[in-house]
């Protein structure tokens, strides 16, 4: 869920309802906004669907305007998304507001005792009884909001960001934090709250990162934070690096097609100032060579198209690196008991940094001794501040909710990590290393050239592919995992069936999947550099060719053999086979794009999904 309060001179409507459209990336089945109005009564409006459907219906019957709010855009865990469970809740006569993100694991024995105590709910949610127990704790704190606030959050379970105000105290804001975001923009005469900086940049650039199990209060004039007992503690001021234009569409028709042509960006971004004279420099990693001379094991953990940056990685790793590599899912990680130790090096990816599922497997890789190494697209996120050392990626602010962009500098971070540790470890000559260096330079431009010389096709062909029903993908080596995020990419925003598989697992059960006229992607390595790896593919083609299937094949420029095969082929440029996915990738994302456009669907917020997942 999204979450944006505000303190300050200015009417708060407009900000809020601003600051969730650029929060809503983090759910959007309901939103709602409470204010505090000139007269000192609370305002609330509150509605199940998208966000615009609240702003029209403020926009016809607008709430009495004032300068303390808070707003919020919700992902639904507990109960269905309806007007009666969407946020803020209200309680103590409607005069108290709570917003909350994350799951509150205790709340049907804290519903119980208030039910007993006589307290009634209008909702399904967790969120409706931290207010009640709120607006008790109000009264029994002599109106003290902070002080009730504390003795609230001292009785929950579970992962919450919890905002706050009360109609008695106007141009005050609380919050608190535990496993979930929070960020404070600091403005002049004005204060921000909210689960990412996206959601004030357009005000202010100054911003203070709220550490776990804090409690922070916002007036107009200053912001005070304390732990769950109240003592006073440190906070770390950081600059958000990028301005709000750059989480604009900029003229795009949608987030998501702005951000695959800022694909070589990405990279590019990723890459630069970390080589100097054909050599890796990660100043972020100074002082680990030790660790990284020592490490015995690397497992990489991350959900979603993450993991599958994770996948390519691998190869990488452990080919430049050889430290064995393991690649698992995040929450799969977490519940068994993998054998892990000082000598093993857990490396996170996460664009969002906030990923609840990746996070508690960050953490218990660390409690059980492992040491963490976090790849993340945003900066002060709560996975980085949980991990000893942090690779940033520098995609650049990602708003679809489908990766796309932030996939690319994924991977490119993984390469920049791999080169590293192989200098630390000697694994890798000097002249090797440079040569990698060299290739992985010139992906930038090579993106852009399938962009410029494919995109208009590939948006042709999915346009006619419009209502297939089914897509396969297929891939070998490095192609695998890209075969997996093509997959999915076209399920998360097109809603269409698509499954990626190993080409070389074809034979063992999905060859029985195909029937004449079954589209088949086939990501098809490289014939110059692995001969024996490219025959392996072609004639994984002629297999399915030969049961019907249409095939759509990724082919580097030049290779003629897959001619006979295919029934169309996309070209992307020459590359090192390991740099292979970070072209491979390109017409696939353009292709799961250009379908769900076809299809009408909206590419940015697909059905049931949100981007940054705070719950397990
Ligand atoms: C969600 C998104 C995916 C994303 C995954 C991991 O499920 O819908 O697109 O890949 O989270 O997100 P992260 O922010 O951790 O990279």
């Amino acid at each position: 869920c999204g979450i944006v309060g505000y303190v300050g001179p200015r009417q708060s409507q407009a900000i809020l309802l601003a600051g969730l459209s650029r929060l809503e990336y983090r759910g959007y089945d309901s939103a709602g906004i409470a204010v505090i109005d000139v007269d000192g009564d609370l305002g609330m409006r509150k509605r199940a669907g998208k966000l615009g459907v609240l702003r029209d219906d403020l926009a016809l019957a607008p709430l009495p305007d004032g300068t303390t709010g808070i707003g919020h855009t919700r992902w639904a865990t507990h109960g269905g998304p309806t007007d009666a469970n969407a946020h803020p809740h209200l309680a103590d006569d409607d005069k108290l507001a709570v917003i909350h993100n994350g799951i509150i694991e205790n709340f049907s024995e804290i519903k119980a005792e208030l039910v007993a105590q006589g307290y009634t709910f209008r909702s399904e949610t967790d969120t409706e009884v931290a207010a009640v127990l709120l607006g008790r704790e109000y009264q029994t704190h002599g109106d003290d909001l902070v002080a009730a606030f504390r003795a609230v959050v001292q009785r929950l379970d579970g992962a919450f960001t919890l905002l706050a105000m009360h109609e008695d105290q106007p141009g005050l804001v609380v919050g608190a934090r535990r496993n979930s975001p929070l960020v404070i923009g600091l403005g002049e005469g004005e204060n921000f709250l909210a689960s990412d900086v996206a959601a004030f940049v357009e005000h202010t650039r100054h911003a203070l990162a709220i550490g776990q199990d804090e409690i922070v209060a916002i007036t107009p004039e200053g912001v005070s934070v304390t732990d769950f007992a109240g003592n006073p503690v440190e906070v770390e001021p950081f600059e958000v690096l990028w301005d709000a234009a750059a989480a604009d569409k900029g003229g795009w028709p949608s987030f998501m097609a702005k951000e695959v042509s800022e694909e070589p960006e990405a990279v590019a971004n990723t890459l630069r100032g970390r080589i100097r004279d054909g050599q890796i420099v990660i100043p972020e990693l100074d002082g680990l060579d030790e660790l990284f001379a020592s490490i015995n094991r690397v497992i990489v953990i991350a959900c979603g198209t993450a993991a599958y940056a994770g996948m390519v990685g691998k190869y990488a790793l452990e080919q430049w690196t050889r430290v064995p590599v393991d690649v698992e899912l995040a929450h799969e990680f977490r519940y068994r008991d993998p054998v892990i130790g000082p000598d093993t090096l857990v490396v996170s990816i996460s664009q969002s940094g906030e990923t609840m599922d990746t996070l508690m497997a960050v953490k218990y890789a660390r409690d059980r001794g492992a040491r963490t190494l976090s790849i993340c697209n945003t900066q002060g996120a709560t996975i980085p501040r949980e991990s000893d050392a942090i690779v940033y990626t520098h995609a650049g602010p990602e708003v679809a909710v489908a990766s796309t962009k932030a996939f690319l500098a994924q991977i490119t971070a993984l390469y920049l990590l791999a080169l590293h540790v192989a200098r630390v470890r000697g694994s890798l000559s000097a002249d090797e290393a440079r040569l990698q260096v060299l290739e992985l330079e010139a992906i930038p431009a090579k993106i852009s050239r399938i962009l410029e010389l494919e995109q208009s096709r590939i948006e042709q062909l999915a346009y006619w592919m419009a209502d297939t029903r089914s897509v396969l993908f297929l891939g070998r080596h490095v192609g695998y995992p890209i075969a997996l995020e093509g997959a999915l990419k076209l399920k998360e925003i097109s809603y269409i069936h698509a499954e990626g598989f190993a080409a070389g697992e074809l034979k063992h059960g999905p060859i029985a999947l195909i029937e004449p006229g079954q589209p088949v992607f086939v990501i098809v390595p490289s014939p110059r550099e692995s001969a024996l790896l490219h025959s392996k593919v072609v004639s994984n083609i002629q297999e399915i060719r030969a049961r019907g299937a249409r095939v759509i094949a990724v082919a580097e420029e030049g290779d003629v053999a897959v001619l006979p095969f295919a029934d169309e082929v996309l070209r992307i440029p020459l590359a090192d086979p390991l740099f292979e996915p970070l072209l491979a990738v390109v017409p696939l994302h353009i292709f799961a794009m250009g379908l769900a456009t076809a299809k009408g669907l909206d590419v940015d917020q697909p059905r049931n999904l949100a981007k940054s997942v705070t719950v397990e």
